[in-house]
């Protein structure tokens, strides 16, 4: 059915106006002054901005991951980042050395099929680089559309790649156009550290923050941005958690390294003395990078201000407190990594960056989708609004106040990272690609509407699907 989205704001990457935006065959086909049209529907927005959806870069679903298995699937996270505002997600599928990368795909595609209510991609992990998974890539790129590649530089034993694979992923990336993604900390490092502190009885989760010190972030954010420049390749470090890290990107950036940086709604807002709560309740604060001192925060803050970050993911990796964070009573290194963010991004982003004078209305944008959009081949066709391009939309009324919490999210976990937090704005509607996802703050959505996203080559634009009836 045909829309129209009438007297909102609308706020992109690089403009900010008055408009209303017709919708027909799930594309945007005009954008004008008091739109009319026969048999559209017409919805209102005024007093709110109409942001393109947001696109998450970074998320777990359903992922086996320290010995448990992430709580959200691609049905209760979809609909969660729908809620937050989020219309793509692109998710890591995890590949397992010595088998097909093909198998990991598929194993992706089955527990994502009929369950996303939102489009979604993915990354591809590659944990070692040999001729077959050479002869593989060009598949992987040009047949599925998986055109990024995550590389763990920890996790040792388990995800770790070593040097060697990272740069021939690097180089490969180079020739075939991908985006080569890290999770910069030294494992080998962090391996010694953390059985030294068992060795020596110190087992509460705040170890797990201090066995993680920002110089091993910066040391592997440094070694991997200097990999890049000598492969002319290109680098997206995710989850920059301190300045260390953050100013290594800056200063390969200055060399002419094509290094990317994205940061995380956690490293903004919360700090290491969240793992430091009594009762086992530190490891909900869990992650890796860990949560630093709190004068990060405003660093991070100012490197996206200046651009020298560029995008802010959620890194949605969510464990029940009861049953699953729990593995880690008595052991820290045995509480599962990861926190339920999916639903809080564009709102803690919104209130804290822009609400705040952090960031402008337009950085807002262009860091929670249209940058990610660009880097991750799905631009044009999302991450903005234009004539043509899918009408993934966000309504947002920029002026009610909310307080986060697990008795109001809708993720599947049983605690909030953010309990407690208040924030100003709050997504009121949602579409993806054209039909309502969110209508009014409630969910409206189809189980299983959610489409697989084949992206484009690195640097490469994804062309809108042709829009039927233009009216110019
Ligand atoms: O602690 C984290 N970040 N968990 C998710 C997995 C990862 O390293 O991104
Ligand atoms: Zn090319
Ligand atoms: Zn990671
Ligand atoms: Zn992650």
């Amino acid at each position: 059915m045909k829309k129209i989205i009438k007297n909102g704001t609308i706020v992109t990457a690089t403009e900010t106006y008055q408009a209303d935006i017709l919708i027909e065959n799930g594309v945007i086909s005009l954008l004008g002054q008091n739109l009319t049209e026969q048999g559209a529907e017409v919805v209102d927005a005024n007093g709110c901005y109409v942001f393109p959806g947001g696109i998450d870069p970074h998320t777990h679903l359903e992922m086996p991951f320290g010995g448990t298995v992430t709580k959200d699937d691609f049905e209760t996270g979809t609909i969660a980042a729908a809620f937050g505002g989020t219309t793509t997600i692109i998710d890591f599928c995890l590949s397992t050395k010595g088998e097909p990368l093909k198998n990991a795909i598929d194993v992706w595609h089955k527990k994502s099929k009929g369950k996303a209510v939102i489009d979604y991609g993915f990354h591809l992990m590659i944990g070692e680089v040999n001729e077959s998974v050479l002869n593989e890539l060009p598949l992987v790129i040009n047949e599925e559309g998986i055109t990024s590649f995550k590389v763990f530089m920890a996790y040792k034993n388990v995800l770790q790649a070593d040097d060697d694979t990272l740069f021939q992923t690097l180089l490969a990336a180079k020739e075939l156009g991908a985006l080569v993604m890290v999770h910069a900390e030294n494992g080998d490092v962090i391996d010694y550290l953390v059985k030294k502190a068992l060795r020596e009885g110190n087992t509460d989760p705040i170890y797990h923050a201090l066995t993680r010190p920002p110089e091993i972030e910066g040391e592997a954010t440094a070694r991997a941005a200097t990999l890049t420049g000598l492969a002319n390749s290109q680098l997206y470090v995710v989850h920059v958690s301190c300045a260390d890290a953050a100013r290594k990107i800056a200063e390969a950036r200055a060399n002419g390294v094509e290094v990317w940086g994205e940061t995380c709604p956690q490293y903004l807002v919360l700090d290491i003395s969240y793992l430091e709560k009594p009762n086992f309740e530190g490891a909900k604060y869990v992650w890796s990078p860990p949560l630093r001192e709190k004068w990060n925060q405003e660093e991070l803050w100012k490197a996206l201000k200046t651009g020298q970050l560029q995008t802010v993911g959620s890194d949605q990796c969510s464990f029940d407190f009861k049953g699953q964070k729990e593995l880690g009573r008595g052991d820290f290194s045995k509480i599962p990594n990861g926190g339920p963010i999916i639903e809080d991004r564009f709102s803690i982003l919104f209130s804290e960056g822009v609400k705040k004078g952090r960031i402008s209305l337009n950085q807002f944008v262009d860091i929670t989708s249209t940058r990610i959009a660009k880097l991750f081949g799905l631009y044009p066709r999302k991450g903005t609004i234009a004539v043509g391009v899918d009408a993934d939309l966000v309504i947002f009324d920029p002026n009610v106040e909310r307080t986060i919490s697990a008795k109001t999210h809708h993720m599947a976990v049983d605690y909030s990272a953010f309990e407690g937090m208040e924030v100003t704005g709050e997504p009121v509607t949602v579409l993806s690609r054209g039909e309502f996802v969110i209508r009014d703050k409630q969910f409206v959505g189809t189980v299983g509407a959610g489409q697989f996203v084949k992206r484009a080559n690195y640097g490469h634009s994804l062309e809108p699907k042709e829009s039927k009836s233009v009216t110019l």
